[in-house]
């Protein structure tokens, strides 16, 4: 095994085990790249890289991947909820820079503890904010796009800082390209009270209830429009499948769980099952690493310095 190189700018690089960031709780070793700068997310971003979030919407290989895996930390896992006095106006609250690294369920937390709402919807995504942005997560309630006000994201080329009208988004999908990294965000929130907040989460919690609480990466497949892929797989009688240590869930087909020791071949077996199964195609939500037509595209760029935004 070769040892990590060393950062020039000081980014922490570490050959780790990934199942550890994922909420499956699969997947081999990779370089990772812990970035706390803008500086150290530009070296990091100069060999094929990918980008890992929350680890809630992946299944990775059992060998890992072979490019560098960048993770968010320091300042761009932090959070400033000041309202800008420049960009808020009377009910309407523009924050200031939340980084990419932040983990969703505790923004959200905090928001409805402040009475701030627009993402009341997200709530009990477990995400970091911008992989639930890249994704634009969120559940029939609402989804991250309703709450946010300005992107900046680093690309192979430099930094582009963005509003939501410059991107094609939509359901599960926020436009942006594949590989481009979501640094920080400002959030466009509504003032209202903690109480009307919670309220409201706790409609969107609610419709949740009937997921399973074990280790799992979520929706398997997207809603392909009409009827659910959850009743399409439960109907092509696919509940309680299992292979190996994966298993459709008991309680909402469109869930595959890990009992313990699955793989991610396990894994790919059932999906390639529901596929054959069920009549109509569905559309995978999940990413599987490295490969398959969902894998991330690993990019290339030459380090340089960025314009970074002041704070
Ligand atoms: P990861 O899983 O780490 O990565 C997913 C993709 O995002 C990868 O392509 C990755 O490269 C990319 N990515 C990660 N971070 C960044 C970044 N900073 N910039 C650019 N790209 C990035 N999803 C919903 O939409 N609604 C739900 O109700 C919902 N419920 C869930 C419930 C459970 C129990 C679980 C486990 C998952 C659920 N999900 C749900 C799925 C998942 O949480 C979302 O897809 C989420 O957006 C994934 O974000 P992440 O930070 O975990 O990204
Ligand atoms: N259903 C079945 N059998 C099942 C599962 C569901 O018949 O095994 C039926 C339910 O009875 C219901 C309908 O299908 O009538 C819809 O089910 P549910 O309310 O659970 O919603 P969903 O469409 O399956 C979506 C999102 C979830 C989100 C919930 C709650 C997608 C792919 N899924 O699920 O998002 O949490 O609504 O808002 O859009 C995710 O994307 O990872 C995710 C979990």
């Amino acid at each position: 095994m070769t040892a990590p190189p060393e950062s020039q700018t000081g980014a922490r690089v570490q050959r780790l085990p990934l199942a550890r960031f994922t909420t499956l709780g699969v997947g081999g070793e990779a370089e990772v790249w812990f970035v706390a700068t803008h500086e150290q997310l530009a070296e990091a971003m100069s060999a094929p890289y990918r980008i890992l979030g929350g680890g809630s919407n992946l299944v990775i290989a059992d060998e890992g991947v072979p490019e560098r895996v960048i993770r968010l930390s320091g300042p761009l896992a932090e959070r400033d909820l000041t309202p800008d006095p420049d960009l808020s106006e009377g009910d309407a609250l523009v924050t200031g820079w939340v980084g990419g690294g932040v983990p969703l369920p505790g923004l959200v937390r905090a928001l409805q503890k402040l009475g701030l709402g627009n993402l009341e919807g997200t709530v009990g995504i477990p995400a970091q904010v911008g992989g639930a942005v890249w994704m634009n997560a969120g559940t029939r309630y609402g989804e991250m796009f309703d709450g946010l006000h300005t992107l900046e994201i680093a690309t192979p080329d430099g930094l582009q800082v963005l509003s939501p009208d410059d991107l094609r988004w939509g359901y599960r999908n926020s436009g942006i390209p594949r590989g481009h990294i979501v640094t920080r965000v400002r959030l466009k929130l509504q003032r209202s009270t903690p109480e009307e907040v919670l309220a409201k989460m706790t409609l969107a919690d609610t419709a949740r209830k009937g997921q399973p609480k074990m280790k799992t990466p979520g929706c398997a497949f997207k809603n392909p429009g009409g009827v659910g892929a959850g009743r399409l797989i439960d109907e092509a009688g696919l509940k309680g499948t299992r292979v190996g240590g994966a298993l459709i869930a008991p309680e909402h087909a469109n869930f595959i769980v890990n009992l313990g020791g699955a793989t991610a071949g396990d894994v790919h077996a059932l999906l390639d099952l529901i596929r054959q199964r069920v009549g109509v195609p569905l559309e995978l939500e999940y990413e599987l690493w490295p490969g398959g037509a969902q894998g991330q595209a690993a990019s290339t760029s030459t380090s340089r310095p960025w314009a970074v935004e002041r704070q």
